[in-house]
């Protein structure tokens, strides 16, 4: 499926309605996706933050003329993404007209509850919806983030056959499931040994987005009531030059899990130049892919020896299959987490103070 015609696609939404997103696009498409003439589908833009420097930025390289704009939040009442939405939807109207704008607006909401279905009401937007019992860091698998894969060309159909494959997996196995025993492992660090920092480090640029996403779902579900461990992601090998050294020698609290791809979808040889200099020449002949694998596999070794807690994920490659297994991997993970901690992993009712302030200082009626 593509927006026909739409030169670009603004993805409006914050926190579990635009995390899961980015990570599709930038694990599977083209890091430079926005930038290939022929890539075949619109540009993709993520208005997130109500930083005004970014949302003007994207409103500066949109082709508003043909720009379809996509609006998600489970709730329908998110004060960032409504902003963002009120400014998109002035610039739209400004050059579509009142008429012509709500054609190229899509909500992706609650079938019922919130302020889009009041609007689509009046202005008939198209709307996807969203499971009304599936909240926003687990809607990954939802048309939150499957509509934007499949308009920039990704096969949204393989994310979800990906996560049912472990679904049934999980089902058949129980607690002989990686997924599953992660939990018990991830838990008992914390609650036994002290080691309440979870780092996720994939060896692939193409998954540090996946990472925040990660950083998110387990921050968001487990941290309450005094308990949960603190989620942090790095990339290696950029990271080894800049973290490694604290996870190898700093505090004994953390448990570092490495994601690691057997396959790389693309490898550049190293040609051979400098054999004289012994520092330089040796790297000639191999791969770059090579040398990612080899360096994750060299860290891996050096933590282990060190007595730093370690794990590894393998992904054959980075694919839509191994892609949606992950996700689903990692949300039935931080499930069971809840129940091990004993807290609701799929509330976040520590976020809702900052919020009462912000609405009251914007003039909300009624706060
Ligand atoms: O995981 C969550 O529930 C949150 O991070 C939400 O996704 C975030 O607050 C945005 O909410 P909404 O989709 O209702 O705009």
């Amino acid at each position: 499926m593509r927006a026909s015609g739409a030169t670009d696609f603004v993805h409006v939404g914050i926190g579990g309605s635009a995390l899961g997103p980015i990570a599709v696009q930038r694990a599977l498409n083209h890091p430079y996706y926005n930038a290939l003439p022929d890539r075949g589908g619109p540009r993709v833009h993520f208005a997130e933050n109500t930083d005004p420097a970014t949302l003007a930025a994207i409103l500066d390289v949109a082709d508003l003329r043909n720009t379809w704009v996509n609006v998600v939040t489970k709730s329908g009442s998110t004060a960032e993404t409504m902003a963002n939405f009120l400014v998109v939807r002035g610039a739209l109207i400004e050059v579509l007209g009142e008429e012509g704008y709500a054609e190229r607006v899509v909500f992706t909401t609650d079938p019922e509850e919130g302020y889009l279905n009041q609007i689509s009401a009046r202005e008939g937007m198209r709307t996807l919806h969203i499971p009304p019992n599936v909240g926003g860091r687990f809607s990954v698998l939802t048309p939150v983030g499957l509509f934007p894969a499949a308009v920039a060309g990704l096969d949204a159909d393989a994310l979800l056959r990906g996560a049912a494959e472990c679904a049934d997996e999980v089902r058949e196995m129980g607690a002989q499931h990686p997924a599953v025993q992660g939990a018990a492992y991830h838990y008992l660090m914390d609650a036994n040994k002290g080691r309440n920092v979870r780092v996720m480090m994939p060896y692939a640029d193409a998954l540090d987005r996946l990472a925040a996403w990660f950083v998110q779902l387990w921050a968001e579900s487990l941290g309450k009531d005094g308990k949960g461990s603190t989620p942090h992601g790095a990339v290696g090998t950029t990271d080894q030059h800049s973290q490694v050294q604290l996870y190898m020698e700093g505090p004994q609290d953390k448990v570092i899990e490495i994601v690691e791809v057997e396959e790389h979808a693309r490898d550049l040889p190293i040609p051979e130049a400098y054999a004289d200099l012994e520092g330089v020449g040796y790297l000639g002949g191999h791969t770059m892919g090579e040398l990612l694998n080899v360096e994750c596999d060299a860290t891996r070794k050096a933590l282990t020896e060190a007595g730093r807690p370690n794990s590894t994920i393998k992904l054959g490659a980075i694919n839509e299959e191994n892609l949606g297994y992950l996700f689903q991997a990692l949300e039935v993970q931080t499930a069971i987490s809840g129940s091990l901690y004993g807290v609701n992993a799929f509330d976040q009712p520590g976020v809702e103070a900052g919020k009462q302030i912000t609405y009251s200082r914007m003039g909300r009626p009624g706060y």
